[in-house]
């Protein structure tokens, strides 16, 4: 299937890594973060730099200049500005860096120059791979050496990518060492169709009964717990040509279904390593038999939207007759006969998620939805609505 970008987390570490990739294919939030990283590279100046909607190009860079201990100031639009930034500037700060925050949490994040002391030990209370990934760029710029705790395993593409680049990196359970002396070296990458997008084909061949195969697609397991998911729920799914290019594992595709489709349990664990693809689970479990349950996912409130409290009020909308609990971590859908609404609107708040979980929801009961708003799709999958109409119309 031609048009599902490439891995974003991936590339957009790679661009600020200045590795090569081919970028074809790519989203708005890789666009961003690669004219920030060259903006970066062609400026003596304090620089400023608009990282748009990407969380993970302004945490990522916000380590790496830290780490070169150069000046810049990094700004995002309307709801990166909303999102935690404290998160990356406490580890940073306690490193030696000089950081300031809009309000003392949010972009625009002001970087003074400083100097990191050679080594540094961390413990990763939240289950985020942009915090690592913020502190791995960082002792790659600045030549240091560091220790990351985890307290939940999240995705490992830096791990893999510094690996990859000969870099000194080790991994003993949940503890990462990094030795930034020795330099990298600079490789093209191959980076695989981004997993995260190809989910809603998966939800969509499960709700519809179509069956696409998707080929060269990233299945690293710090990502596919949705894939273990869609079987507990009832799914059949098919891996071929499993191989690894540039350390990365990727593999074709193909999800059916025979039978119901089932509620599931999804406790804290492996919540990192399908945190992106929770609204789509909701989706799902709007249409199977029994109680789906999502605990330790508090996350969820600090992405592009709180993905909590606007999946809910969403979901009810779709269906009225919808028995819901909210959580402060999670949340409770106990799906009851299917009762439309005439008049379906759904609010997305610029969420590209949220979007594109309830487009998939359109195509089960085969109704057009109104959404506030669509343009956000491109964030992370430019072409989205070509291939739904493509494949499902
Ligand atoms: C990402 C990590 C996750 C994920 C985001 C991309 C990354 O965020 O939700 O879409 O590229 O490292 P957190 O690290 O904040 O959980």
């Amino acid at each position: 299937m031609r048009g599902i970008p490439i891995d974003k987390s991936i590339a957009q570490r790679c661009a600020i890594l200045g590795l090569d990739f081919d970028g074809k294919e790519i989203s708005e939030d890789v666009k961003h973060t690669m004219e920030a990283a060259n903006a970066l590279k062609s400026s003596r100046e304090d620089v400023e730099l608009d990282l748009g909607n990407s969380g993970t190009g302004m945490r990522l860079l916000t380590g790496y200049i830290v780490g070169l201990g150069e000046a810049a100031i990094l700004l995002g639009d309307t709801s990166l500005s909303k999102r935690p930034m404290k998160r990356i500037a406490d580890p940073l700060s306690e490193w030696g860096a000089k950081i300031e925050l809009t309000n003392n949490k949010f972009a625009p994040i002001k970087i003074n120059r400083s100097e990191l002391k050679p080594k540094f030990k961390y413990h990763l209370e939240i289950a985020s791979a942009q915090i690592k990934s913020c502190l791995l760029m960082a002792a790659v710029s600045s030549g240091s050496q560091i220790e990351i705790e985890e307290h939940l395993i999240s995705r490992d593409h830096t791990e893999r990518l510094l690996e990859e680049c000969d870099g000194l990196i080790k991994k003993e359970g949940k503890k990462i060492f990094f030795d930034g002396r020795k330099k990298l070296t600079k490789k093209k990458i191959d980076i695989p169709k981004d997993f995260s997008c190809v989910a809603y084909f998966l939800a969509a061949d499960i709700l519809t009964g179509r069956i696409n195969e998707i080929k060269n697609v990233g299945v690293n397991k710090t990502r596919t717990a949705f894939l273990d998911i869609l079987k507990e729920m009832g799914a059949k799914i098919e891996q071929k040509n499993l191989r690894i290019i540039s350390n990365e594992p990727r593999a074709d595709l193909k999800a059916s279904i025979a039978g119901p489709l089932k509620g599931v349990t999804i406790l804290g664990d492996m919540v990192p390593n399908l945190i992106d693809e929770i609204p789509l689970i909701a989706i799902l479990a709007m249409f199977a038999q029994g109680k789906t349950v999502v605990r330790g996912a508090k996350e969820l409130r600090y992405k592009e939207s709180d993905r909590i409290s606007l999946l809910l009020s969403n979901l009810k909308k779709f269906n009225p007759n919808i028995e819901l609990r909210e959580f402060e971590d999670g949340f409770e859908i106990n799906p009851k006969e299917h009762n439309m609404n005439k008049d379906l609107s759904i609010t997305t708040n610029g969420d590209h998620r949220m979007l594109m979980s309830f487009v998939i929801a359109g195509l089960r009961i085969n109704k057009t939805i109104n959404f506030d708003d669509t343009s956000c799709v491109d964030t992370s999958f430019p072409k989205f609505f070509n291939l739904i109409e493509k494949c499902y119309q």
